[in-house]
């Protein structure tokens, strides 16, 4: 009897936002879209639960904290309030532990940024969440990217791209240090016999001064079944990589085709392994929209359906905030493969040749909008059960990554379309558990999969903040 390596298994991960729309402005308007009414706790537990049901390994929740507001001329914020881009834009935090009370073993990664969050009250909040549910709650460290935001937070400009990462760099210092270096593992008590409840010789103020922060605190909570959340991050400048390389244990890659997420993937894997952490210490997803059905030809019309819903002019406002480019700058005619700065060149460039039916064709404004209007500067998989695992399975492949990153159009109709058409097939071509390994698992646990249990890996540089004697 020959024996079969055990195929990769998939991570599946399901990618949202508390606010309506997400990456698709104007898909509000669908009758099946419950995300419209974004502020209603019931709809995120029925998600939760959802995703559970369908066996997601998490729901990741971005956010920022501004407003997109560069499309039409900066400080306008017309095109966001009138289409719902991203806007109104609610907390994160504070649905997760609904949600978490629904549900044992559905993971929570939720964004936090290290440009305006101060470091010990974030490291109060995440430890807190962590405690909560039991220990399945992620960190997307972001080092925000608005220009409304920096406003917002009282800041003239933004500070500048690599002065935020080196923020965020002492920034970790902070929390690594509160969470794993405030308490020793047995430092509650909780005695009834004794009445003591924590024991003040395991428990220690940390002293932190640095270029940009000065703390000087006991850490508020006990270490959680985590002590520090899993760290998810998305860093695509030099910058951000090496953060990425250094800190992250679940990375988003961005990128269109699966070559060039490929030598991406190649160059992360190599720069952890320099940082001195094992390869595979870092598990690599991809953006993906899904549009799936019994057939091609009806997960095609499903998605000219959603189309016909979109806003284009929330997806320039979206563009604007993410590019900080103003697209109404540009004529109607003028083809982005030749106009618009390099940044914008290269990206239509690499992506129109990853859109069939579209060689020698103008890639305008429009053009470009329609292209983005669902699901945001994703790939796409639209078809069969059959024909979409063949594409993640492709990516996978030449891509070398470990999972995916997936983007609604409606919600929670595009999840539960994943859950009732793909899922089965992944389950029979082997790459796709039919349940969570142990029931109320820690995310770390969920997401590495490795068996070495729900705090940082020896070889992550938070672990050295450890208090050991
Ligand atoms: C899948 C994905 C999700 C992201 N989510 C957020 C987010 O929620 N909030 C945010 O401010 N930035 C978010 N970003 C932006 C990244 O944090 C990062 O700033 C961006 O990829 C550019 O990289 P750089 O910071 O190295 O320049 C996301 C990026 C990707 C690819």
């Amino acid at each position: 009897m020959g024996s079969h390596a055990q195929p990769k298994q998939w991570i599946m991960n399901a990618f949202a936002m508390f606010t309506p729309g997400h990456l698709s402005p104007g898909l509000w308007k669908h009758p099946e879209d419950r995300a419209r009414n974004y502020e209603d706790l019931s709809y995120w537990v029925d998600l939760a639960k959802a995703l559970e049901a369908g066996k997601f390994h998490g729901l990741f929740l971005a956010d920022h904290l501004g407003i997109y507001d560069v499309y039409q001329g900066l400080g306008n914020s017309a095109p966001a309030l009138e289409s719902g881009a991203q806007f109104p834009l609610a907390d994160p935090f504070l649905i997760i532990s609904a949600m978490a009370a629904a549900t044992q073993s559905l993971s929570f990664a939720v964004t936090a940024s290290t440009t305006y969050e101060n470091p010990y009250a974030l490291a109060r909040r995440f430890s807190t969440l962590d405690h909560i549910t039991k220990g399945r709650v992620g960190w997307n460290i972001v080092t925000s990217y608005l220009h409304s935001a920096a406003k917002a937070y009282g800041l003239d400009e933004e500070i500048p791209h690599d002065e935020r990462y080196a923020r965020a760099e002492e920034y970790m210092s902070v929390v690594y240090n509160l969470l794993e270096g405030s308490w020793k593992d047995d430092a509650l008590l909780r005695d009834p016999k004794t009445g003591i409840y924590s024991d003040p010789e395991k428990v220690r103020r940390i002293e932190h001064e640095g270029k940009y922060f000065k703390v000087a605190a006991t850490q508020q909570t006990h270490p959680s079944k985590q002590r520090t959340p899993f760290i998810l991050q998305a860093g695509a400048s030099s910058a951000g990589k090496a953060f990425a390389a250094k800190h992250s244990e679940a990375m988003f890659l961005p990128g269109m085709e699966p070559a060039s997420v490929k030598k991406l993937a190649d160059e992360i894997r190599a720069q952890a392994v320099e940082s001195g952490r094992s390869a595979d210490s870092i598990k690599l997803l991809v953006g993906i929209l899904v549009i799936v059905d019994e057939t091609d030809e009806k997960a095609q019309k499903k998605y000219d359906e959603l189309r016909s819903y979109a806003n284009l002019e929330g997806t320039a406002a979206l563009f604007g905030g993410w590019t900080g480019h103003d697209l109404s700058k540009y004529g109607e005619d003028d083809d982005f493969r030749f106009s618009g700065s390099g940044a914008i060149q290269s990206m239509v460039n690499t992506w129109s040749a990853t859109v069939p039916g579209t060689e020698g064709v103008k890639w305008t404004r429009r053009r470009v909008l329609q292209e983005l209007a669902v699901g945001g500067a994703h790939a796409r998989a639209i078809g069969s059960p059959e024909t979409v695992a063949d594409i993640l399975q492709n990516w996978i492949d030449v891509a070398g990554i470990d999972g995916f990153n997936l983007a609604y159009a409606i919600s929670p109709g595009t999840f539960e379309d994943m859950a009732k058409y793909l899922f089965p097939v992944l389950r029979k071509r082997g790459v796709f558990w039919t349940d969570y390994e142990n029931e109320g698992a820690s995310m770390r646990e969920t997401f590495l999969a490795d068996g070495k249990g729900p705090q940082l890996r020896e070889d992550h540089p938070g672990r050295k903040f450890r208090w050991v004697d």
